[in-house]
């Protein structure tokens, strides 16, 4: 089986990891990659979203499955363009076709969607353009904080919470009235606070079945304590220790079971990683948000406890079989810590050298924001390197990442010495 991963960043480094151990994989390509997945597969420079370009890569290569690891491809219909097109149809996709991508795409879609089936979440109201002004009664009916919510994708920038009725207003108008997130806030959802800590679960589903990985929880700030402007993810914890049994169960009986029903009786199909973003309000679980792909860094904590073999996985997913796979997970915790380029997120340096890679023996380096220059590897992103680690505890796993990053360095390397606190 010959195989192709869409993205760049640390998540894709570890499917392409977990992929390179499986005897089932023949080839292995990634597009366009890092310096860590150059190490093990073939990366192919391009643009996850040049569609035409992928057909090529996929045809020239012989390419049987591929993985889609962001969003956007998703979002933008790549799992239609192959389904429509002669030559690639038969190619498996893993992540949904459009319809059901938007799930992820629009937040109103989601809302909309967990309303119809009954999927605990946050109350809410949507508004345009055209009804700001009923935008600013509603926020009037609500206690502070006020949660704004731009519909469309915004990398992940566009929740406001703010505790202030007129700034609330004010920030409405700029969403809907004056584009601040472009077209992304061309309709903006104003959701109900909800008062919780948060985790995530990962579904997989071949659209009939579901499989339930382990949960892990992120850590989004840039600083200490959950402070400081948000990031794509600054470290995760594996499994997350306050999901009892009990929890688990209710996430399973109240949101995973009618969300995979849920896309049947709307008729949509799912074939991929369903990325659920809860919250627990006392005793009950609620959906923050859905992801219709795996989560950086949470897929740096998750696939490494998964003892099955993904690519068998990815076949019965293709054949509509996973009720019949066995997923084995490792009980050990993991971890993962987040290398960030100093003032990530907002501008920073790229192409600093990173020294100290072959040093680390007691984790695994998940590459994101790096790539190969000559014989080093230098930054090339903001995100750089995620350094995981097993223990018998959360805590011992951490302290074998913070001790692994001890051995790592580059010009203006952050990262949160945190990780974990709050647990
Ligand atoms: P989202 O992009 O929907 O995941 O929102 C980004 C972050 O905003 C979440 O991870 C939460 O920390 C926070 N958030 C979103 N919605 C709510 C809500 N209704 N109540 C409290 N916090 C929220
Ligand atoms: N770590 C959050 C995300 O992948 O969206």
């Amino acid at each position: 089986m010959n195989i192709l991963v869409l993205g760049s960043g640390g998540r894709e480094h570890t499917f392409a990891w977990k992929i390179a151990q499986s005897e089932r994989c023949n080839n292995l390509f990634v597009m366009p990659g890092n310096s860590g997945t150059a190490a093990i597969a073939k990366n192919i420079s391009g643009s996850v979203t040049d569609f035409e370009a992928i057909k090529d890569t996929v045809l020239t290569n012989n390419i049987n499955v591929v993985v889609v690891g962001p969003e956007d491809p998703l979002v933008q219909g790549i799992h239609d363009f192959f389904l429509q097109d002669k030559d690639l149809k038969n190619v498996s996709v893993i992540g949904p076709q459009k319809a059901a991508a938007e799930l992820e795409g629009s937040k109103e879609f989601a809302k909309e969607f967990m309303t119809r089936h009954n999927i605990p979440t946050a109350a809410y109201q949507s508004f345009t353009k055209a009804n700001v002004e009923e935008g600013y009664s509603f926020l009037e009916t609500l206690k502070p904080p006020y949660v704004l919510k731009a519909d469309g994708l915004a990398a992940g920038k566009g929740v406001l919470i703010l505790n202030d009725l007129n700034e609330a207003k004010t920030e409405l108008k700029k969403m809907l009235v004056d584009a601040k997130f472009g077209n992304a806030s061309t309709k903006v959802v104003i959701e109900e606070f909800l008062d919780g800590i948060e985790l995530s679960c990962f579904v997989l589903t071949d659209g009939e079945n579901y499989k339930i990985l382990p949960t892990a929880k992120d850590y989004k700030r840039i600083g200490e304590g959950d402070t400081g402007l948000n990031t794509g993810g600054m470290g995760a914890v594996s499994p997350v220790p306050f999901a009892t049994e009990d929890f688990l169960d209710k996430i399973e009986n109240q949101i995973v079971k009618p969300t995979v029903d849920g896309l049947k009786k709307d008729n949509l199909p799912y074939v991929g990683f369903i990325f659920i973003g809860l919250i627990k309000v006392g005793d009950d679980p609620k959906v923050i948000e859905y992801n219709v792909r795996m989560g950086d860094p949470e897929t740096e904590v998750v696939l490494p406890r998964l003892k099955t073999d993904l690519v068998e996985i990815f076949e019965a997913m293709g054949n509509k079989t996973l009720s019949e796979i066995n997923i084995e997970i490792d009980e050990r915790a993991a971890t993962t810590i987040m290398l960030v380029s100093g003032g990530y997120p907002e501008t920073y340096e790229k192409g600093k050298e990173i020294s100290g890679v072959e040093n680390v023996n007691d984790s695994i380096l998940f590459h994101a924001g790096s790539k190969n220059d000559g014989g080093r590897i230098v930054t090339s992103g903001g995100r750089v390197m995620a350094i995981t680690s097993f223990g018998n505890t959360y805590q011992e796993a951490i302290k074998k990442s913070y001790q692994s990053i001890e051995k790592l360095h580059f010009d203006k390397m952050y990262y949160r010495k945190d990780i974990g606190f709050d647990l």
